[in-house]
């Protein structure tokens, strides 16, 4: 009865894929906490390593956490004075770091999750989603894209970086907005398609940058609505040809898809090079990754 029990207790930790979440807008708002829980419900093995406080437009910023300060962490989620880094009471999966966000993602790479998985690392990063949209010029000072390239570039672990158009910071314990529902159902979906690929998830030093359009009561509001499509992060108007994909070798631009075209429902998803935050310009790359995610794209009318 007893080895039955703990036979069944040990048969979810040998399942999923290990998944390190970070952000930038603190480790205790409700975009990243809802993604947590519907990633854990979807049978992954998900640590969770965010910032202590809000920490948005910090991009690749990186410095050694120090004492939280008497405001204690976002949201009321830590008192003042916390040490510099520290976990839930009861659930040791998920972890503050007061720093940046790549101090945060990091931390949870080399220290927090190997604890908690017997030394392994993480095979999957995934950052968001973002409290707004990072489209085009806003990618470089994003916290969640910095976050999401330290991942890719430096620990050589594949990344996908969320953002969402709608909504404000939100409490991890208020009642769930609609539009953190949406995102994190959206994001699962992106998630799930990238896994399902199989390995390698992604190219080497490649992230994926993907923004939701807004979520409104009447209109966009559950994730069946939405059609995903493949994006370049900046217009390239000048690059070489981009992937024949879609009828045409010049992908659309993520701005234009999110900000002008967000009433359609339309979710982008860039290919992003982790070394400088920009489209992964190579036609070849472009290409693997287009495979990768074609069970769920659309091309726009
Ligand atoms: C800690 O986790 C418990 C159990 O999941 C939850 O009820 C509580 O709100 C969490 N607190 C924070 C700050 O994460
Ligand atoms: C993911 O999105 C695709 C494309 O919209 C859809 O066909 C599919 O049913 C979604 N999968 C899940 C599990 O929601």
């Amino acid at each position: 009865m007893r080895s039955c029990m703990l036979l069944a207790a040990a048969i979810p930790l040998v399942h999923g894929v290990r998944i390190i979440q970070s952000n930038d807008d603190g480790w205790a708002e409700a975009n990243l906490r809802t993604f947590f829980n519907v990633l854990d419900k979807a049978g992954q093995q998900v640590i969770l390593s965010g910032p202590a406080e809000q920490q948005s437009g910090t991009g690749s910023n990186d410095a050694a956490p120090t004492t939280v300060d008497a405001d204690g962490c976002i949201h009321a989620s830590c008192p003042g004075g916390s040490p510099p880094t520290g976990a839930n009471t009861t659930d040791p999966r998920l972890n503050y770091v007061n720093s940046f966000p790549v101090t945060s993602i990091k931390t949870g790479i080399d220290v927090t999750a190997p604890k908690l998985w017997n030394g392994a690392k993480p095979e999957l990063a995934l950052t968001g989603p973002n409290v707004g949209s990072n489209v085009a010029i806003q990618a470089p000072f994003s916290g969640t894209i910095g976050a999401a390239t330290y991942a890719a570039k430096t620990a050589k672990i594949p990344a996908i970086a969320f953002s969402g158009v709608t909504g404000d910071p939100t409490a991890w314990n208020a009642p769930t907005p609609l539009h953190s529902k949406v995102y994190a159902d959206l994001a699962l979906n992106v998630t799930q398609t990238i896994i399902n690929s199989g390995k390698p998830f992604l190219p080497d030093n490649t992230f994926l940058n993907v923004n939701f359009p807004k979520v409104e009561s009447n209109r966009c509001n559950s994730a069946s609505q939405f059609k995903f499509i493949f994006t370049r992060i900046n217009t390239g108007l000048v690059s070489a040809r981009d992937a024949n994909w879609c009828g045409s070798t010049r992908l659309p631009w993520e701005a234009d898809v999110i900000l002008f075209r967000g009433s359609d429902c339309y979710v982008s998803i860039s290919p992003g090079d982790a070394n400088d935050k920009t489209t992964v310009n190579d036609a070849a790359v472009q290409q693997q990754i287009i495979n990768k995610l074609k069970p769920i794209l659309s091309c726009l009318p």
